[in-house]
């Protein structure tokens, strides 16, 4: 066994009778970010829900440093430091910002979870999560919900921060701020999947990356050696053109 956070052998998952991933190979080590790319649809946000017991593993492995633990519930996940930043950023609409972030605190708590993540460490990381603290969320700009989104699933105190399109529909100026953030937490130790649909984004952030299609891995590598060619063929399939 490798020394790997986290790692997936031949995982599948399914909607019913629709099979969404195809026996996926996947590993991270502590403290690496590793960058998940593919076009619409190729798997990438089941894959996060399925390592965060969102959705059942219908079969293969799933391993946190080196138990197995695939289909656990996902407050289990939280307590062995698993944390998501969902896809849509899903906050508690009509709550303020702090007692979103309230929230997390005190399922960490619950679950027993402790770590270095604070109110004032993640206004230090987000000073606009301060001047709002009293506002509800849905008064906030996008950016500003997904600084809320992060700092929830922060407060959980992960080992582990699985991060479904932070950037989505996000100004360039605002998704700058956010990636900057990503630097302090992999500094705690922290490892990170990014699920990125930019992959000069998503390659500039990460140490690795998997490119899924149709629910299979088509190309992994260090993100600063897989060329332009080899990542859109692996995006796009066998014909498609270079763009
Ligand atoms: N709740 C669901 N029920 C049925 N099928 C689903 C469900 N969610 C996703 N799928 C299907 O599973 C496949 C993978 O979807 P998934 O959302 O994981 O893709 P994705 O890579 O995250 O795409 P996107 O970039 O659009 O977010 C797609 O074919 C999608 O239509
Ligand atoms: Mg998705």
């Amino acid at each position: 066994m490798s020394g790997a956070i986290l790692s997936t052998h031949g995982l599948i998952a399914r909607y019913g009778d629709f099979q969404a991933l195809y026996g996926i190979d996947f590993e991270i080590d502590a403290g690496e970010a590793v960058a998940l790319i593919g076009a619409n649809g190729a798997g990438k946000s089941t894959f996060l829900r399925a390592l965060m017991g969102l959705l059942p593993v219908a079969a293969g492995m799933v391993r946190m440093e080196g138990t197995p633990i695939g289909g656990t519930a996902t407050d289990r996940m939280v307590q062995m430091g698993v944390a998501i930043v969902p896809e849509g950023r899903r906050l508690f609409a009509g709550m303020s910002v702090e007692d979103n972030l309230r929230v997390a605190m005190d399922q960490a708590e619950r679950l027993g979870r402790k770590g270095g993540w604070s109110l004032q460490r993640l206004h230090d990381l987000f000073p606009i999560l301060k001047e709002k603290a009293r506002t509800p969320v849905q008064s906030l700009s996008g950016g500003q919900q997904q600084m809320v989104s992060i700092g929830r699933a922060l407060l959980c105190q992960p080992k582990l921060l699985l991060c479904d399109e932070i950037s989505l529909g996000l100004a360039p100026k605002v998704i700058r701020e956010i990636y900057a953030a990503l630097p302090e937490v992999r500094a705690q130790g922290t490892s990170i999947i990014l699920v990125e649909q930019d992959v000069g984004l998503a390659k500039q952030a990460s140490d690795r990356l998997y490119c899924l299609l149709e629910g299979r891995v088509t190309l992994t590598g260090p993100s600063a050696e897989v060329t332009r060619d080899a990542i859109s063929q692996a995006y796009f399939g066998g014909s498609h053109a270079v763009v």
